[in-house]
């Protein structure tokens, strides 16, 4: 298929707030957390959606993957609109779409143990019973674990490991398209490579498409294609990453570059005038 594999058409979203007094007196108590996001994601491409804490980042990928109902706006995969897909194909929308989520400790079973938390998973994609195991464990190997955690709970693994075991449940699925929410905020320097290197080496051989929500530029100068910047439920800026970032044109984005500390975004300050085809100081 040609046309973009997500689509997001004015997608609002906004949440009660204040209390029940605001309420009676008919007082304005929404709190607009995404105000008329539309955007398109090409098949294979790796975007990088950056933006301040609370900018609404996590909000748009928890609607992109079907978890959060939008107050109104539309979500299409390949076109066809995701309230159509969950009610006719819920099974294959999810499989299709998945997340890495941004709290690790939340987002796995804490009873269930990482070996039942991966073949579960490998079951419902329909993997034979007796491939599972062995699957599961170079599930572990992808994302650099070893098998001796298969046994362990939730519980008895470091925030890295869990980011990483909620990432290989993602990629289990075998995913088109993955919404990885700061996956490698807790991983140290060379594990945010491997991890890095690992999305960026299954979005070359698998097609996978990748929306990578981050608040590290220089990693999403080094991953990423294309770049979204979000402000207060807003897109402000967006476009082919480099660009965006070496010649970011809202001031925003400007500020968000110049708050990066010098040399770790691999770039100047915006602040020293850019100008097309200057040389990159390095890259992160
Ligand atoms: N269930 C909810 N009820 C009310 N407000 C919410 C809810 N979920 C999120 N919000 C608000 O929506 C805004 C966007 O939140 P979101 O989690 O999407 O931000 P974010 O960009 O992911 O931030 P961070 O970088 O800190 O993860 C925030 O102001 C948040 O407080
Ligand atoms: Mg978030």
């Amino acid at each position: 298929m040609s046309g973009p594999i997500l689509s997001l058409r004015g997608v609002t979203k906004s949440y009660a707030q204040g209390n029940a007094f605001d309420r009676l007196l008919g007082r304005d108590t929404r709190f607009v957390a995404l105000d008329g996001i539309s955007l398109e994601v090409a098949r294979g491409d790796i975007v990088g959606i950056v933006g301040e804490s609370g900018s609404g980042k996590s909000t748009l990928a928890n609607i992109a993957v079907g978890l959060t109902k939008p107050t109104s706006g539309d979500v299409l995969l390949d076109g066809e609109p995701l309230s159509v897909l969950m009610r006719d194909h819920a099974g294959p929308w999810r499989r299709r779409v998945q997340m890495a989520f941004q709290d690790s400790s939340s987002a796995l079973n804490p009873r269930k143990t990482v070996s039942r938390c991966l073949t579960e998973t490998l079951a419902l994609r329909g993997v034979p019973r007796e491939q599972r195991e062995t699957e599961a464990l170079a599930m572990l190997e992808l994302v650099g674990l070893g098998a001796e955690l298969a046994p362990r709970l939730p519980h008895e693994l470091s925030g890295g490991q869990r980011q990483r075991i909620g990432l290989a449940r993602a990629l289990a699925m075998k995913p088109d398209i993955l919404i990885a929410d700061e996956p490698v905020s807790s991983l140290d320097v060379s594990l945010q490579a491997q991890v890095i290197n690992l999305l960026s080496r299954l979005t070359r051989e698998l097609g996978l498409t990748l929306l990578f929500i981050s608040h590290d530029l220089a990693l999403v100068r080094t991953l990423c294609s294309r770049i979204i910047v979000m402000c207060k439920g807003e897109i402000v800026e967006q476009g082919a990453c480099l660009d965006v970032l070496d010649r970011p044109s809202h001031p925003y984005t400007q500020l968000l570059i110049a708050a990066v500390p010098k040399g770790i975004a691999g770039r100047r300050k915006p602040t020293s005038a850019p100008s097309r085809g200057h040389a990159q100081d390095s890259v992160g």
